[in-house]
């Protein structure tokens, strides 16, 4: 990559709890794949709420320019780090207990209007990687080209895999 990436995290992956880190690991492989440098945080909205607000607070001045953040249950931490800064904040709801997600994707999803939270599937913390990545690409055409010729080499493999297929 020739853009100027920072050697500061510009991405910050935050989960309520280690037990969501086996879903969220999947957003910092993406990240790593584009060499794109993240820090991982766990903080809880309910168990540590003021770290939870130091860390929102403080964020755009640490040089942060996305948030992930995932969480399970009573999902609060994407949205109160949402209220907390004006990054960007892309919520991971994580399976964890007997609803199945739809707890946590509720609690994510439904925002009130002017504290947005960019909300992926129960679960895709690959896509939260992906759409932090679009939006550091906005600014960086070296990435956007990264992109563009990784988008490209998965449609090969569909081309290569759909003539493999056929015979
Ligand atoms: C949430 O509560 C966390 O994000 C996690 O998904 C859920 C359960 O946490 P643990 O009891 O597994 O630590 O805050």
């Amino acid at each position: 990559m020739t853009d100027a990436i920072s050697p500061n995290p510009l991405v910050a992956i935050c989960m309520g709890s280690t037990s969501d880190l086996p879903t969220m690991k999947a957003a910092g492989e993406v990240l790593r794949t584009f060499e794109i440098p993240y820090e991982t945080r766990i903080l809880s909205a309910h168990r540590t709420p003021t770290a939870m607000v130091d860390f929102g607070e403080a964020a755009v001045d640490r040089g942060f320019e996305v948030i992930i953040a995932g969480a399970g249950g009573a999902a609060h931490l994407p949205g109160m780090l949402a209220s907390l800064t004006t990054l960007p904040v892309i919520g991971v709801p994580v399976l964890n207990g007997a609803l199945a997600g739809m707890d946590a994707l509720l609690s994510i999803v439904q925002m009130p209007r002017g504290v947005p939270v960019a909300t992926v599937a129960i679960g895709n913390a690959t896509n939260a990687g992906y759409l932090a990545i679009r939006m550091l690409a906005t600014t960086r055409p070296t990435l956007r080209q990264a992109l563009e010729a990784h988008a490209e080499a998965r449609a090969q493999k569909v081309r290569d895999d759909d003539r493999a297929t056929r015979g």
